[in-house]
């Protein structure tokens, strides 16, 4: 029976009949109607578990008042509850003691891993593996589901140009195309084929909108975009989430055009409920209601909640605005019910998607929690996802991979050893340390002598408040000792990096340099030995300007999770070639920050007359450090024969674009084959490149494959500033290559 036949049964008001109806839509109407205001706000409110806080708690939260408001049915869900008996604990006070027995939805940051952590998004992101990234979207549910999770916060789908901000972490990177397939991946794997299956949860689309166009790059700052960014850059990945049927979306601490986000009817009402139809539910992000009084756009809580559940914010996360005044507002006439009626239908529809009013304790049973967490599978899983995510970024005369035998290496850097810096951020569920270092990694393999220092530590230890490391930036005590282990070295493998806090939320940075001492260290040892394979650890871009002029072989290793050291080793030691491409440029300075690879031309682009009037820097170059799209592989891959299937297209029918990539080394290997095109003139600019189509194909050592686009109406157009998707008829350039800067280019016309 279920708890809201027990609860209906007991009002007597509708007949048992309803409740045999399978039909979602009949049951919620039939529970609506048996609700008190103050059961519908409720259902609206969700509160903080009480520990792991990801934002700032208001006085007043206070344990006692949260179980008071769960036993009186005024909480609809709970986030940072975790643990089968943590959850059955919340769930049951809510089901047996609360009048109606809604159950709650439980909501947890599973962000890149439950507790077998796989790399962070943006590294995960450089596999352009879409099936790999769905499968390990699927093992974080899995994970998560076997401890009552059933909601996840992820993914995050925010597009991110700005390496100072400390989110792009969790991102897909700078690219619109790709941030909408790599999105619709995640979805599939959290959601799965059926929502209602123990083991898939419901998704997150976050955060909605705007919000990695944080001015400066600094965290919760003020956005500012114009209407065409808005349509072809931000909500794309928003767009390709509702279509793959995303259950809820997070909307964005930022404001746009000086509405903050959280009270935007045009976003969340006319776009995202209106224009696409989205039927789940809109969670605003933590407090991001109450903090349109900071903004200086409502006076007080009472017009915070009447403006938020107005513009479409269906739940209130932490905020403690819509369970203190809504009610109230109802009451009063200030708002209508139907606005409560359609959030809370919106809400229940998912619980009930979710088999949570057949079965509230569906996600909790210690034995599945059991044997899920920490799964031999799901090692294998992250340590295939990790080797994917390695982008090698430069490796002069093939430095790398490593020989098995006869080599002195010299290990040097505090990452290297480090077992918890490597988990990366957003791992509120993971124990500490338990990553393999790449040092472990690496003594796997025991063919060499290897000597490991740490030349300098990169943190002096952390602040109390949610994981904030402090740099080292004066002990430069133990350099000695790594500058002589490197004198007699043949090899000389460096990991620097950014700590796993310097990214992620609330973690911007005015220099995108490694940091601390990191950067005299690498100098010190390169003048002793310049035979150096530097291994990057960061969840951002970084400007590597100086390793990139001297060190011969470096390696992007971001943050890789739980098997960092094996993957990494792995690849070092050339047992995995790898394939992986930059999600995001990477600039030469912090100067050139935002910086991506789909820009405008200008009116000024090339320095056509000599003269210094045109679009350019006086202190650096405009072209990154390495573009989007660049990897390099332990082989080589060559690209001849562009064809399209004709050079005039009438605008509807699909253009076919064909290549051959040929493995010219000697090694077999992946690439990711890309195709970008330019639409020339348009009555809204374009940008002089723009990804729309890639391919990741395994090519044999000496073998050819051709490969096969096609373009069509879905990726020729764009949208206008009326927010409508349009072609418009004209001449089209079609890039395809390796990188975004390395490509084949053909013409061809829209008739
Ligand atoms: C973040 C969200 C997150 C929420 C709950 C907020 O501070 O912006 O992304 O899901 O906290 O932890």
């Amino acid at each position: 029976m279920t708890i809201v036949a027990m609860a209906c049964k007991n009002n007597n008001e509708i007949s048992a009949e309803n409740y045999k109806d399978d039909n979602i839509t009949s049951k919620i109407d039939s529970l609506l109607k048996l609700m008190t205001i103050e059961e519908k706000v409720g259902q609206m409110n969700q509160y903080n578990g009480f520990w792991d806080l990801t934002g700032p708690s208001p006085k007043g939260g206070t344990a006692a008042k949260k179980y008071e408001h769960l036993r009186k049915g005024w909480v609809g869900s709970m986030l940072n509850v975790r643990g089968v008996e943590q959850v059955r604990a919340v769930q049951k006070i809510a089901v047996e003691e609360s009048r109606l027995g809604i159950p709650l939805i439980i909501g947890f940051d599973v962000i890149h891993g439950y507790k077998t952590l796989s790399p962070i998004p943006l590294a995960e992101s450089a596999s352009w593996d879409l099936e790999a990234i769905e499968q390990s979207s699927r093992i974080a549910a899995i994970e998560a589901s076997s401890v009552g999770i059933n909601w996840t916060f992820a993914p995050m789908i925010d597009i991110g140009r700005d390496a100072r901000w400390g989110r792009v972490m969790e991102g897909a990177g700078e690219d619109p195309y790709l941030g909408s397939l790599i999105a619709k991946a995640r979805i599939k794997g959290f959601q799965g084929d059926d929502l209602s299956s123990v083991n898939t949860i419901a998704a997150t689309a976050k955060h909605f909108a705007g919000y990695g166009f944080s001015e400066a790059g600094r965290e919760y700052n003020t956005v500012d975009i114009g209407t065409s960014t808005l349509h072809n850059v931000v909500l794309p990945p928003f767009k390709a989430a509702v279509d793959a049927d995303v259950k809820t979306v997070m909307n964005s601490f930022n404001e746009i055009n000086g509405v903050p986000v959280t009270g935007s009817p045009y976003l969340q009402r006319d776009i995202l409920k209106g224009e696409w139809n989205f039927n789940g539910f809109v969670i605003s992000d933590w407090a991001s209601i109450r903090e349109m009084i900071s903004w200086g756009h409502a006076k007080n809580k009472s017009e915070a909640a009447k403006i938020a559940v107005t513009a479409g914010s269906d739940m209130d996360m932490e905020g403690y605005v819509y369970i203190e005044e809504l009610a109230q507002l109802v009451k009063d006439d200030v708002i209508k019910e139907d606005l409560l009626d359609d959030a809370v239908r919106r809400i229940l529809r998912v619980k009930f998607e979710l088999g949570l009013f057949d079965d509230p304790y569906r996600y909790c049973d210690e034995v599945r929690e059991k044997e899920m967490i920490g799964h031999p599978k799901h090692h294998e899983a992250v340590l295939d996802m990790a080797k994917k995510s390695i982008v090698l970024l430069k490796n002069e005369n093939n430095l790398l991979p490593l020989k098995k035998e006869g080599q002195k290496i010299a290990l040097i850097g505090a990452l290297a050893s480090d077992k918890n810096s490597p988990l990366g951020s957003w791992r509120l569920a993971s124990d500490d340390n338990t990553a393999v270092s790449v040092l472990e990694g690496m003594q796997a393999y025991k063919g060499n002598s290897l000597v490991y220092k740490k030349g300098a530590d990169v943190s002096v230890g952390k602040t109390a408040f949610v994981e904030e490391v402090r740099i080292n930036t004066t002990d430069k005590s133990e350099f000695q000792s790594a500058i002589t282990a490197a004198k007699s070295a043949d090899v000389v493998v460096m990991v620097l990096g950014e700590h796993g806090f310097q990214s992620g939320e609330a973690r911007s940075r005015t220099n995108l340099q490694l940091p601390g001492v990191q950067q005299e260290l690498l100098e010190a040892v390169y003048k002793v030995n310049s035979n150096i394979v530097l291994v990057l650890n960061n969840g951002r871009p970084l400007a590597v300007s100086w390793a990139d002029a001297h060190i011969p072989a470096i390696v992007e290793a971001w943050q890789l999770g739980t098997q960092t050291g094996n993957a990494v080793a792995q690849v070092l030691y050339g047992d995995y070639n790898p394939s992986g491409k930059l999600p995001m440029t990477f600039p030469r300075g912090v100067g050139q920050v935002p910086i991506y690879y789909n820009y405008k031309n200008t009116g000024r682009p090339k320095n056509v007359e000599g003269n210094v009037f045109w679009s350019h820097y006086i202190d650096s170059e405009n072209t990154p450090l390495y573009p989007f799209g660049h990897g390099l592989s332990y082989t080589t891959f060559e690209y001849s024969n562009l064809k399209l299937n004709g050079s005039i297209f009438n605008i509807g029918n699909d253009i076919t674009v064909s290549v051959d990539v040929k493995n010219s080394g000697d090694r077999d290997g992946k690439e990711v084959v890309q195709l970008y095109i330019r639409d020339l003139v348009g009555s809204v600019t374009r940008p002089v490149k723009e990804l729309k189509g890639f391919d990741l194909v395994e090519i044999k050592a000496g073998d050819t494959k051709t490969i096969t686009f096609t373009l069509d109406k879905t990726t020729l157009g764009f949208y206008n500033n009326q927010g409508e998707y349009i072609i418009e008829p004209g001449e089209f350039k079609v890039f395809v290559g390796g990188s975004s800067a390395q490509t084949l280019e053909a013409d061809f016309e829209l008739d």
